[in-house]
């Protein structure tokens, strides 16, 4: 089953074609991380606006470096939800024509499961049930996956995500937007333990929720304090920032991973890209008996590739969207009873 993924749930126009949920045969993401670099953040106006203007080239460039005809599809999958709703609806009405005039089945997908497919396209891929730690521009949470399209959130942030966290940190900085991949460069050559962060919501009592924002606030009376750093102070306060979210990340990935008795983790979302987060799970991992799973860094980030393949799972079930399929900005993942 030949699958067209469509994503443009932010500050991504993404178009991927991928068959039987794990070839992906074109992958074509435009970023628009120019647009709102001046801001410091996603300004949400210009994304529907620069989502117009390339929705269209991005399908286009994706048929083409897939070598595929529209015909050719057996299915379109768009992440219907969450996320900014004008920025949402681009890619949904895009899909909903095609489907349309081409007559293929359409099937929305959550962004986060979108998230949570993207190392299904990987050689060996966590098998079922696994944990799964989502860390992304706008979502922190443990999540069970149970099941392709079955999975219960165990907690999540009760404020700020990590990504939000690098970035809010970074335009602090004076870094740029997005901020953590420049963070993660910078931390690099710092020393971690140069500055000490809070670590907040560490206890056993907190279970999966997370929280970010004193971190941030930490770091905004600390440059207050001491100014922002030239140099080598530069990378110590961003090894010893950065470090602060990867400790509290990895202690509560190890602790509920235990708790649930689960010895597959995969780790997903923007953040997952980041090098330390990275190299301190796999030791995690190898010290506590648990493996860990992390999708190449381009497919942490925005892509579409990771929205077909979890549409595909979707399609073979025989799930079909109506063209009244609508965008739902915020639309959080079942959550375990308490
Ligand atoms: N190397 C890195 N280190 C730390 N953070 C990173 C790195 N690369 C990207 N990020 C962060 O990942 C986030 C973007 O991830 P993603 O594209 O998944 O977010 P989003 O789609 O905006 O949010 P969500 O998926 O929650 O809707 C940004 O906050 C960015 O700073
Ligand atoms: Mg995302």
């Amino acid at each position: 089953m030949r699958v067209l993924g469509l994503e443009s749930s932010c500050d991504e126009t993404a178009a991927a074609i991928v068959d039987d949920g794990v070839v992906v045969l074109a992958d074509v993401v435009a970023s628009q991380h120019d647009v709102h670099a001046k801001y410091g953040g996603v300004v949400p106006e210009l994304a529907s606006r620069a989502h117009i203007l390339n929705v269209v080239p991005v399908v286009q460039a994706a048929l083409d470096r897939a070598g595929s005809t529209l015909d050719e599809i057996d299915g379109i999958a768009v992440t219907n939800a969450p996320g900014l709703v004008g920025a949402l609806l681009v890619g949904l009405q895009t899909a909903k024509a095609l489907a349309w005039v081409t007559g293929k089945p359409l099937v929305g997908v959550h962004h986060l499961e979108g998230h949570l497919s993207a190392v299904f396209l990987e050689p060996d891929p966590p098998p079922m049930p696994h944990l799964a730690l989502i860390v992304s521009g706008g979502h922190t949470s443990l999540v069970r996956v149970n099941a392709h399209a079955d999975v219960i959130e165990l907690g999540a942030t009760r404020d700020d995500a990590a990504g939000e966290a690098f970035d809010k940190g970074a335009k602090l900085l004076g870094l740029g937007y997005p901020g953590g991949v420049v963070i993660d460069k910078l931390a690099s050559t710092g020393d971690p333990k140069a500055v000490k962060f809070p670590k907040a919501m560490t206890t056993a009592e907190t279970g999966a929720e997370f929280s970010f924002s004193g971190l941030k606030t930490s770091l905004l009376h600390h440059v207050r304090k001491h100014g922002v750093p030239e140099g080598q102070g530069l990378a110590d306060l961003c090894a010893s920032y950065q470090a602060a979210i990867v400790e509290v990340l990895v202690r509560k990935t190890r602790r509920i991973a235990r708790r649930e008795r689960l010895e597959h983790v995969q780790v997903c979302g923007g953040v997952a890209a980041n090098s330390g987060l990275r190299a301190a799970l796999r030791a995690a991992g190898a010290e506590d008996g648990f493996k860990v799973y992390i999708p190449p860094p381009g497919r942490c980030t925005d892509n579409a590739a990771m929205i077909a393949a979890a549409g595909y799972h979707r399609l073979v079930r025989g799930e079909r969207a109506g063209l009244d399929l609508d965008a739902v900005p915020s639309l959080p993942l079942p959550r375990q009873q308490a």
